[in-house]
Parts: structure tokens; sequence; C-alpha cells
């Protein structure tokens, strides 16, 4: 299968990512590297840096994708407070603009 991993250089996206390769599929992963590390993924992934709200962006990678897993995002819950739009920008509004681009089926 074809999966498209948003916040696939993040601790849980760069495991997911390397376990999906190692099992035969194909991975595409978006992340912004604002903490990911993308040297964590195996070199057969296919890495695009970019915004969840990018949504043109979005439209390319989903081509032919099956499966997407969600994973972008802003954790820290001390930043939350003193950055709540922010945060909901990448983990309210990302969520919707990945929704929006997957509804667009381009
Ligand atoms: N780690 C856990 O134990 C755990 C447990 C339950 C749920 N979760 C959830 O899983 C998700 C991932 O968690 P994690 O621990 O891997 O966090 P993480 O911070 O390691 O990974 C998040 C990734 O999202 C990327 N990112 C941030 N903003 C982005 C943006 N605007 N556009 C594109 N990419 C962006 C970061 O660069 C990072 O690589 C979060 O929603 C988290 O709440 C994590």
């Amino acid at each position: 299968m074809n999966f498209l991993i948003t916040g696939g250089a993040g601790f849980l996206g760069a495991a997911l990512s390397n376990r999906l390769l190692r099992q035969g599929h194909h991975v595409r992963v978006l992340d912004d590297l604002s903490t990911g590390n993308p040297d964590a993924l195996d070199p057969e992934v296919h890495f695009t840096r970019g915004d969840i709200n990018d949504r043109p962006k979005l439209w390319t990678l989903l081509q032919d994708i099956h499966c997407v897993y969600h994973l972008a995002a802003r954790v820290s819950v001390q930043e939350s407070i003193l950055f709540p739009r922010d945060y909901a920008k990448v983990n309210v509004c990302g969520t919707a603009t990945l929704m929006e681009a997957a509804r667009d089926d381009r």
C-alpha cells in the first residue's frame, strides 16, 4: 500500500514510517521539521519538508495514497498555554486542511 504520514519525522512518525517500509509498503512523509529529525528516517522513505496547512502540497502528496496517518502536531502542553493560537493553527486547522485536501480528491 501507499502511505502518507504527516509529522513522519517525529517520535512516533519515524518509527511508523520505517516499520511500514520494512513491511514492503511505500511511504511518503510530510513534516516541517519544527521538531522532527529526517535522519531518523530510512533513506527509502520519500520525505517532503512542508507545512500541514499547505493544501496544494497535500494535493500532490495525496496522489495514489491509500492510507494517511496524521501525526503532525505541536505537542508541548506548556507551550500550548503560552501560544494557544499557534497550537490551534497546527493541531486544529492543520487537521481540517488535511481533511479538505483528502476530500478534494484531485
Ligand atoms: N508520543 C506519544 O507517546 C504519544 C501518545 C499519544 C498520542 N500522541 C500524539 O501523536 C502525535 C505525534 O506525537 P509525537 O510524540 O510523535 O510528537 P513529535 O513532536 O515527535 O512529532 C510531531 C511531528 O510533527 C511535525 N510538525 C509540527 N508542526 C508541523 C506542521 N505545521 N506541519 C508539518 N509537520 C509539523 C514536527 O516537526 C514533528 O516531527 C501527536 O498528536 C501526539 O499528541 C503521542
